[in-house]
């Protein structure tokens, strides 16, 4: 048999499709991939049963694996016209060229390739499967991998090999490949939505472009048809007055409270105004909150949210590229207080995120540097293709090009996500999201919130972080360029300002990331890979904070 390896022009679906043997574990890694990505989980096996009324051993029995054959084509032929589905299919499902043709056109396939050993191991108790209803099952098996195998290759787009590796790892392994390679490619101007998965606290990140004016995608949210938006005074006059319009036509009443602008109004004050708003409105339990804004505004708008009649529901419209990568995600809501800042708050989820990346065209140049700030802290952290990414694409970013801000936006919030649900508390993992954040909050304190943006004190703190890393032996000095590099072609700061050690101490010593009298870092074993550590000698702290401050 000849298979094609031209892969023909795809149709921009959203669809995964999961081809390879039986045993593969297409099913398991199919529903959980499906889950994480916010997409619709299809088993064509399990629909030829569910049309037929049979099981698939029965149409064998009766029709022979030819007849099945047939049904199964018609089968995929129906599944691939659907969007964003994740769909796994029937081993033989690719000896039809038309299947496979198919399957091509109308999704990124990824072939699920396991040993023939493992894959007898984990079919042979197995009486469901007929094809290996035979004198000698793993011989058998063993001549359909042959058979299959090259096939599978070829119709593939992603090979990823199964191995021993947890499921949980192998999504991690193909959701990085399927974003590195293939997002771009996709009409970025459709909708992505992602999953935070948080048992029954979990909820879904929309990306892409206008989405403010996506109605549909808020009203299932606000069920008793009243709604409270909180804004500031740079955003509502952007955004605010379509916002509450569309919800008007739509018979939500509209309550507006929009506050003063800036980081030094993220205090008790404006949470008073929040409460006393909403209480003179006598707002219900049943009343969402929308925070509208930066991160500031959705910080504040979360903690009103989560300590208002001991919680309303809360929903996130993020304005900013910070807010839309970072804040809104994950669920920490706070304020600041004079003796620190985001020391006052709780962690509480969003019913939902709507990030409309067109918000972003309104934001001025410096703080869209600093949203890249923290875009650039998940490649270092935990994802070095997309480090690579940005360093081949910074300038789109900058010039905003819708596609490259999606896919960025698209791909920080998949590191947050999952981050955010695998250690939702912080107890762990988490902590690593706060590169740089050791020393940048000790800027923004010391220079006087708002003079410093909190991205561009991440930026000075993150190459603070680099450069001690390097002092422990863990990063290369080309490391450690390499990283300036990229903040600066991004226009940020990589030096600190010059405090002086021992201020420079003290401001930390007040960080929330203190554990037992040890100041936390979190610093870099190699690019794309953080680690927590407290046992950074005082020594090697002094000199950092020497060489990296002007
Ligand atoms: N909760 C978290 O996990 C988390 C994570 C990171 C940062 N933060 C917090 O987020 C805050 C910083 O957020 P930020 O950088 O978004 O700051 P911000 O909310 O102050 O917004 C920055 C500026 O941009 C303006 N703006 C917002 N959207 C705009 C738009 N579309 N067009 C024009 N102007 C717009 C704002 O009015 C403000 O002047 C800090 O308080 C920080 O502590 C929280």
């Amino acid at each position: 048999m000849t298979i094609s390896n031209t892969s023909p022009e795809k149709r921009t679906s959203g669809n995964i499709v999961l081809v390879g043997m039986m045993g593969a574990g297409k099913t398991t890694v199919g529903r959980m991939l499906a889950k994480q990505l916010g997409k619709t989980f299809i088993d064509s096996d399990e629909e030829i049963q569910k049309r037929t009324g049979v099981k698939i051993s029965h149409i064998f029995d009766v029709e022979g694996e030819e007849g099945f054959r047939q049904r199964e084509s018609c089968v995929i032929q129906d599944l691939v016209k659907l969007d964003n589905i994740v769909l796994a299919t029937g081993g033989g499902a690719v000896l039809k060229p038309d299947n496979r043709a198919a399957l091509q056109a109308n999704g990124i396939v990824i072939y699920l390739k396991s040993g023939v050993h493992d894959l007898w191991q984990r079919t042979r108790h197995d009486h469901n499967r007929p094809l290996l209803q035979t004198a000698n099952p793993r011989a058998r098996l063993q001549e359909l991998f042959e058979q299959r195998d090259p096939i599978y290759s070829a119709v593939a787009d992603h090979v990823i090999h199964t191995g021993k590796q947890s499921v949980q790892i192998l999504i991690a392994r193909l959701i990085k490949k399927i974003s590195a390679q293939d997002q771009p490619r996709q009409a970025i101007h459709t909708m992505q939505t992602l999953n935070v998965g948080l048992a029954e606290r979990s909820y879904q990140i929309h990306i892409g472009q206008n989405l403010i004016r996506r109605i549909d995608l808020l009203l299932k949210h606000i069920p008793h048809k009243r709604v409270a938006i909180v804004s500031n005074t740079t955003v509502a006059p952007l955004y605010l007055e379509g916002l509450s319009n569309t919800l008007a036509a739509n018979g939500i009443q509209v309550q507006s409270i929009v506050l003063p602008d800036g980081e030094q109004y993220k205090n008790s004050e404006s949470l008073n105004t929040i409460y006393d708003a909403l209480l003179s409105n006598r707002c219900e339990r049943n009343t969402p909150l929308i925070a509208l804004g930066g991160g500031v505004i959705g910080d504040l708008t979360g903690y009103a949210a989560a300590t208002y009649l001991r919680g309303v529901p809360f929903i996130q419209i993020p304005t900013t590229l910070l807010a839309q990568v970072d804040s809104s995600v994950g669920g920490k809501t706070g304020i600041n207080h004079p003796l620190g800042k985001n020391m006052i708050g709780a962690f509480y989820q969003p019913q939902v995120v709507i990030a409309d990346v067109a918000t972003l065209n309104t934001l001025s140049d410096k703080e869209l540097r600093a949203g890249i700030a923290e875009v650039i802290k998940y490649g270092l952290i935990r994802d070095l293709p997309f480090l690579e990414w940005l360093e081949q694409n910074i300038e789109k970013l900058l010039q905003r090009d819708p596609e490259a801000l999606q896919y960025a936006i698209v791909r920080s919030c998949q590191n947050k996500a999952e981050v955010v649900g695998a250690d939702e508390r912080e107890s762990g993992e988490r902590a690593l999201l706060n590169l740089g954040h050791t020393f940048g909050h000790a800027i923004e304190n010391a220079m006087g919130y708002g003079v410093w943006l909190h991205g561009e004190a991440v930026a000075a703190g993150t190459i603070m972080a680099a450069d001690l890393s390097r002092r422990l032996g863990w990063l290369t000095q080309q490391d450690v360029e390499r990283t300036k590099k990229l903040f600066t072609r991004s226009g940020l700061p990589v030096q600190g300002p010059r405090l002086g050690t021992e201020k420079y101490m003290q401001l930390m010593g007040l960080d929330k990331k203190v554990v037992d009298g040890k100041i936390r870092f979190i610093l870099l074993k190699a690019l794309g890979q953080a680690v927590i550590t407290d046992e950074v000698a005082i020594e090697l702290l002094g000199q950092t904070l020497e060489s990296c401050s002007v």
